[in-house]
């Protein structure tokens, strides 16, 4: 990943100019104050840059800020054939003093894979209404401009900001917040934030998160002409149950001729109060959702995956980035990193399809392994690749034992990290931790992407697992085990994976 030239902004700048000039200027003011204050974050990000490149324990193909904290993927949109990709920031972490107000970070992207990083978007201004937090939202191009939608705090309430100059500085609109509060819902809980916003015929929608007492989570409607003046349409969809307080980061859109609703959720039962991610697919009439079943987005819990985000590409391809957490070697100044892009489509058995995007083979060398009708016997484990970047793509018969993956194992294979898959059932474990994405056909599909310390495995591609590891230096192995019964391997391919 690459600092952004002087030379590639103004570029930008200009294409950005070609699009059009509207809305009044002077409604978004130069803030020379605020560009201090990011030009000061952006320093305390910059120092630390070159001892988190060094980390070993820092993924190479997923991406991650140049250093520092981040959390949520923020605003994912395309502007002129570029993926842009924002994020929650805390730029002040691991140095003193540290405030946890969080700012935006920003990167892009030509494919999705290979990121270059843009100067910090926004910082929290001390005294002002969001010197809480410019916490999480969106991201659109209105009236010529790309403008993010914003939960400034205190109070939690919605507010704008807009580039005029290719994205690379960021003004905020003088007549904030735009959505000073939430209606007046009966039993509505504090939570009012993330923005989520699309366009709908001739409006602009929006949804916001909170919860309802009693009730569960809330996404509360809205619709603007132009993004400034917003009328509160009502609740599009609410539930599960008493226990949740809140749903953060609300993501809505169509799948073929259905919608799909993505929240995370807070859950007073939870320890860390944050609760697994959570999809339905269901009908939406304009006003109202219908959710279906609520199911997991991933399997590696809220302790490893939260808050996704999504964007449509040009080609009506729905794209889902989520928030991976924890660091890497101590000491290091380093925390969050988003899961590599993963495409999202509806199945026929109406539910979702998760894969990878494409666009990630691209840092495939060339294959190191590739076997066909291999059979696994138990107690003779197998080595079936080196290297700490790998992709893998495998096929097993669903009638044998559970095979067992020793990732990131030593030479003698003794100590490693141990994925176990049970075709039969489709339960799946990884030290404690244990889930089932249930019993499948005759074959079970399995794609493992190893990266330095992350690990997404993703199951006939119709569910993903982000998992965190923290390998020993040195230990490149991958060995795969039959335990119980053999274990037939239809196929199995394996590349090195560069660095994005
Ligand atoms: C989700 C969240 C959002 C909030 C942001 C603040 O992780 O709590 O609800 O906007 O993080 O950083």
């Amino acid at each position: 990943m690459v600092q952004m030239g002087r030379r590639e902004l103004l570029a930008g700048a200009a294409g950005m100019a070609l699009a059009g000039v509207g809305g009044d200027e002077a409604l978004w003011p130069a803030d020379p104050e605020h560009a201090a204050l990011v030009a000061r974050a952006q320093a305390l990000v910059d120092a630390a840059a070159t001892q988190v490149t060094a980390d070993p324990l820092r993924p190479a193909f997923h991406f991650a800020p140049p250093s520092r904290f981040m959390n949520d993927p923020n605003g994912p949109v395309l502007v002129e054939g570029v993926y842009h990709i924002f994020y929650q920031h805390l730029p002040t972490w691991g140095t003193e003093p540290f405030s946890g107000a969080p700012g935006w970070g920003h990167a892009s992207s030509r494919d999705l894979v290979r990121w270059r990083h843009w100067p910090i978007a926004l910082m929290p201004k001390p005294g002002d209404y969001d010197a809480a937090a410019v916490a999480s939202g969106a991201c659109v191009v209105a009236d010529g401009h790309p403008t993010i939608v914003y939960t400034s705090v205190p109070p939690q309430a919605q507010s704008l900001a807009r580039s005029f100059d290719g994205m690379r500085t960021w003004r905020r609109y003088a007549l904030n917040p735009v959505v000073a509060g939430p209606p007046p819902i009966p039993g509505l809980e504090d939570g009012f934030r993330d923005p989520f916003v699309w366009r709908e015929g001739r409006q602009w929608r929006m949804l916001a998160g909170s919860g309802i007492r009693g009730v569960g989570g809330a996404v509360l409607l809205y619709g603007s002409p132009d993004l400034l003046q917003w009328e509160y349409l009502g609740v599009l969809c609410r539930g599960m149950g008493p226990d949740c307080f809140q749903w953060e980061c609300p993501n809505f859109f169509p799948l073929g001729d259905k919608w799909a609703l993505v929240v995370s959720p807070l859950l007073h039962s939870e320890p860390a109060l944050r609760g697994p991610v959570q999809v339905a697919v269901g009908d939406y009439d304009g006003r109202r959702f219908t959710p279906g079943e609520w199911r997991p987005m991933d399997l590696g819990g809220p302790s490893i995956y939260y808050a996704p985000n999504s964007l449509q590409d040009a080609r009506g391809r729905r794209v889902v980035f989520g928030w991976i957490m924890g660091g890497g070697s101590p000491g290091v100044p380093w925390d969050g990193l988003l899961t590599v892009p993963r495409a999202v489509t509806l199945g026929p058995d109406g539910r979702l399809r998760v894969r990878p995007v494409r666009e990630l083979e691209t840092l495939r060398g060339p294959k190191t392994t590739d076997w066909r009708d291999r059979t696994l016997e138990p107690g003779r484990p197998i080595e079936a690749a080196r290297g700490v970047q790998l992709d893998v793509a495998l096929e097993v018969a669903a009638d044998g034992g559970t095979l067992e993956m020793r990732l990131f194992a030593s030479v003698d294979g003794a100590r490693c990290h141990s994925l176990r898959v049970e075709p039969s059932t489709g339960a799946l474990r990884f030290g404690d931790k244990r889930a089932s994405v249930g019993p499948g056909g005759p074959r079970r599909s399995l794609r493992l992407l190893l990266d330095r310390s992350v690990i997404e495995l993703y199951v006939d591609s119709r569910e993903a697992m982000t998992l965190r590891a923290h390998p020993v230096a040195g230990d490149d192995r991958l060995i795969l085990a039959a335990d119980g019964a053999p274990v037939r391997l239809r196929c199995l391919q394996a590349w090195p994976m560069a660095s994005a």
